[in-house]
């Protein structure tokens, strides 16, 4: 089965099972100041798993793109990526546990779906522990279906239990299940608990009940909720008898690629290609969205992306910039499920190769700081700390570096100082967080808001060919990038800001209907550009009857008046790339 015909069954499998089909959302998420990237189909739902009404209705099914910067290290082996795509279902209320793990199981084991012999498969189930009981539950339907004892193992917290995808949110037990990749057919006595080597995990069926708080409390949910998540990769290499993810269509044009770049085989260097593979994947799709490479945030990921996969280019013996010509194969591929590749795609090239030449640099600086310091046959720890801290020279090329030319690294004096350099950008960054954390749901939605009023001021005082391109919120600013061709002037800053808090003062009722799109559409609505949606929309309008200030489709949540907005400040305006500038901006006390 290919992958795409996985993406479609999949879709087609809960539309039937009565689910509305919803669009994947952006790679980088609006008004989500605890994560920087989508990590799961649920991310876009947090709103709907928390209460609010979901215009499509309680079932819902999604391919979403996904990023996961916590497996960056794992990439490489068979089966971790830090670009996937993710196969979800959910229930908002709807359904529960029973209802969730039979559908699971008709999709995986139905000759007319995935068609897995139940001997293939385990399953694990929560353990529970003093906050949340044993899911006894769970393992009792699992074993009504046909699943043998011995196939379902109980764990605890760290595998059995799901989220939040942030700091805070929506969360809960889980039960997993696990395709078995070893020789033969799998013993009575391996399952994943014993003998985890050969199972990998395809799909998870999530229980979510809980709302973790920013004090670190779990509330129950009044809503209980379905959340689950299938590896697509994953899942396509498993059904095509693959021994790794990057043995998929996906991934074998790139890695002919690289072959033909470097002049080794795939099977001989397979972890230089499977990280320049999974690399340059989730480079085009984080550059898609307009994010350049930075030191900061989102920025400082892709910086790192791209500088490993050069550096493992560089072992492979590829000299120079290189990426953007695997990316390109990315581009092409995806392109039509994912038209903002194609959309971006010189952005994307050019953003990659950039950043490869600005590399270069560094290591040729890097390269004649190393030879000053170590004219004596040695390089202590304090100058590799330099070299990586003040010269962005990477530690593990010292390393080679130092190895070829036979010099001895006082490792141990390096190992002294990053840690205390870590332990300092640690505090600043928990002191950071704490500063905000007060109420960040509310001081979220503020913000939220002021960018719906922001973004009319804009088309007011600048002109309606001002667009939404992208939007972040944290707990102490927002920050809303749109298109625009020049440099705003002072004069043109003073009027947005003024239209901005004239509206605040105004107090504004914010509400909201759900309407057909067309509809929206036909009343002047702005939507985000180039977004798709579904049927139905939520429509947030600013303003009443004919003193309508602004009038957005939106997922929420908002305040319910701007006179709850404090004093609006722009602290920066700036381009992002050609066409699209960038204004952050703050509640001023
Ligand atoms: N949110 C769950 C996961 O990502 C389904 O595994």
């Amino acid at each position: 089965m290919t992958v795409k015909e996985l993406r479609q069954k999949f879709l087609e499998f809960f539309r039937e099972h009565g689910h509305a089909i919803v669009p994947g959302a952006p790679l980088i998420p609006e008004n989500n100041p605890t994560v920087l990237f989508t990590t799961a189909g649920m991310h876009p739902l947090v709103p709907y798993l928390e209460g609010e009404k979901h215009p499509e209705g309680a079932r819902l099914a999604s391919v979403q793109k996904c990023i996961r910067t916590t497996d960056i290290e794992e990439v490489g082996d068979a089966s971790h990526l830090t670009f996937f795509e993710m196969l979800g279902n959910w229930s908002l209320g709807d359904y529960g546990k029973r209802e969730a793990i039979e559908m699971s199981f008709e999709f995986l084991t139905s000759p007319e779906w995935l068609n897995i012999p139940i001997k293939k498969l385990a399953i694990t189930v929560f353990e529970g522990d003093a906050e949340v009981s044993r899911d006894d539950e769970s393992a009792e339907v699992w074993k009504k279906l046909g699943i043998p004892d011995h196939k379902i193992s109980f764990m605890g917290r760290a595998d059995n239990w799901w989220g939040p995808a942030g700091e805070t949110g929506p969360c809960g037990p889980d039960t997993e299940m696990f395709y078995y990749v070893g020789e033969g057919d799998p013993s009575q006595k391996s399952n994943p608990k014993t003998d985890s080597a050969k199972w990998v995990e395809i799909w998870n069926d999530v229980f979510m009940l809980y709302d973790k708080r920013a004090e670190g409390k779990y509330a129950e949910l009044i809503q209980k909720n379905i959340d689950t998540g299938m590896g697509l990769e994953r899942t396509s290499a498993v059904l095509q008898g693959k021994a790794s993810v990057y043995e998929i269509e996906l991934f074998t044009p790139l890695l002919a690629q690289i072959e033909r770049l470097c002049g080794y085989k795939y099977e001989e260097r397979l972890k230089e290609f499977r990280i320049i593979a999974d690399h340059a994947r989730a480079s085009a799709f984080i550059l898609a969205e307009g994010v350049l490479p930075s030191n900061l945030d989102q920025g400082y990921v892709l910086r790192r992306l791209i500088r490993r996969a050069y550096r493992m280019g560089r072992q492979l013996g590829i000299e120079g910039p290189f990426l953007s010509r695997i990316s390109e194969i990315v581009i092409n591929q995806m392109r039509s499920d994912y038209p903002e590749l194609q959309d971006n795609k010189s952005f994307i090239m050019s953003g990659i190769s950039q950043e490869e030449e600005k590399f270069e640099k560094t290591l040729e600086r890097g390269l004649r700081e190393f030879g000053k310091m170590s004219t004596d046959g040695k390089l202590s720890g304090k100058d590799a700390f330099v070299l990586f801290s003040t010269y962005g020279f990477p530690y593990e090329m010292t390393e080679e570096l130092a190895k070829e030319k036979g010099i001895e690294i006082a490792k141990a004096e390096f190992d002294k100082e990053f840690k205390e350099h870590q332990e300092i950008s640690r505090k600043g960054a928990e002191a950071k967080f704490k500063g905000g954390l007060a109420d960040s749901d509310e001081e979220t939605k503020r913000l939220h808001t002021a960018t719906h009023l922001l973004q009319a001021a804009l088309r007011r005082v600048l002109g309606e060919h001002v667009e939404q391109k992208g939007s972040n919120i944290t707990v102490d600013r927002l920050r809303f990038d749109f298109m625009h061709p020049d440099k705003l002037t002072e004069d043109e800053k003073i009027k947005v800001e003024y239209s901005v808090n004239s509206a605040i003062k105004a107090d504004y009722p914010v509400t909201w209907e759900e309407i057909p799109t067309e509809e929206a559409k036909k009343q002047g609505a702005l939507g985000f550009f180039g977004h798709k949606y579904g049927d139905m929309v939520k429509v947030y309008t600013i303003g009443k009857g004919d003193d309508i200030f602004s009038k957005e489709i939106c997922g929420g949540p908002h305040v319910t008046h701007t006179g709850r907005l404090g004093h609006f400040k722009i602290i920066k305006e700036e381009a992002v790339s050609a066409g699209i500038r960038r204004i952050k901006a703050i509640f001023e006390k």
